[in-house]
């Protein structure tokens, strides 16, 4: 299991380690003023009031935590985005992240980049006691990975599910693919510690990734999944504490 600890200052990044950072959803007064022309645009597409508020935290909240890894003010943070929506920093820092939000948080990993080949994909879910796992199971998983979870003890089977799934957003996310290549062409150890098995050719050899489950104490599951180390990553989990500024804001 993961340690937690509360980000009391800047955050050094550093290159064979990837820092793992759960915030809050901020909602505060200056959110809307860190967003870039292109987040806004975004922000107005949306109709629903609720829709906009939560783009705007989300958006506010991820800028502050990688402000915090930048050093330098959340509006500062100068964000690109890739045909398929993957975000990268504009600026060749070397730092390379991924980010992904809920209802209530947002969770951002990031490493700095000893190779060029580096990819990290973090997913962030909620569980939801209302999920129908029964009729999810034949859209997301392969045939030997829905043969493991039928068999898995009615009790235990949501958490198995969710954190398959996680972990098959986490890597296509990592290469930026997101949900148009089919999941269950995603095939993972899911009697295990679901690691790669099968892959689609995107993602290249099932060996070349390292899958980190983050385990929040906040209940969250957080997938990590990481490309292009020659050992294992370090893993350093932090909880922004809610209610206070993030450092570097
Ligand atoms: C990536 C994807 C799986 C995210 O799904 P989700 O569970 O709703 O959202 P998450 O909170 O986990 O992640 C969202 C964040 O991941 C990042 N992201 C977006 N697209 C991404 C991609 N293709 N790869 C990696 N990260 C991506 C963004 O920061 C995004 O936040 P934003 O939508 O507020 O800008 C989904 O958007 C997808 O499948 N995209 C595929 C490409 C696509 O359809 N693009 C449409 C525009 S062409």
């Amino acid at each position: 299991m993961s340690a937690w600890h509360v980000l009391a200052g800047p955050l050094a990044l550093r290159a064979g380690t990837v820092d793992v950072v759960l915030a809050p959803l901020s909602h505060r007064l200056d959110d809307e003023s860190l967003l870039d022309a292109g987040e806004l645009r975004r922000a107005d597409r949306l109709r629903r009031t609720a829709d906009r508020a939560l783009f705007v935290a989300t958006h506010a909240t991820r800028r502050r935590v990688l402000s915090s890894m930048l050093g330098c003010g959340p509006a500062e943070v100068v964000i690109t985005t890739e045909p398929g929506g993957k975000p990268h920093l504009a600026e060749d820092t070397g730092v390379v992240f991924n980010d992904s939000g809920c209802a209530d948080a947002v969770v951002v990993a990031a490493t700095v980049a000893a190779r060029g080949d580096v990819r990290l994909g973090a997913d962030l879910e909620l569980p939801d006691p209302g999920l129908d796992v029964h009729d999810l199971l034949p859209v997301v998983c392969a045939p030997a990975e829905e043969r493991v979870l039928r068999e898995t003890p009615a009790s235990l089977l949501p958490e198995r599910f969710l954190r398959l799934f996680t972990t098959k957003e986490a890597l296509l996310k990592a290469v930026g693919v997101g949900l148009t290549i089919e999941v269950r062409e995603v095939v993972l150890d899911v009697a295990g510690d679901l690691r790669p098995v099968a892959l689609p050719a995107q993602l290249g050899h099932p060996h070349s990734w390292w899958i980190r489950a983050c385990e929040p104490p906040t209940g969250h599951v957080v997938i990590v999944a990481a490309h292009g180390f020659t050992r294992a990553p370090e893993l350093r989990c932090w909880l922004q504490p809610s209610g206070s500024p993030a450092p570097g804001s």
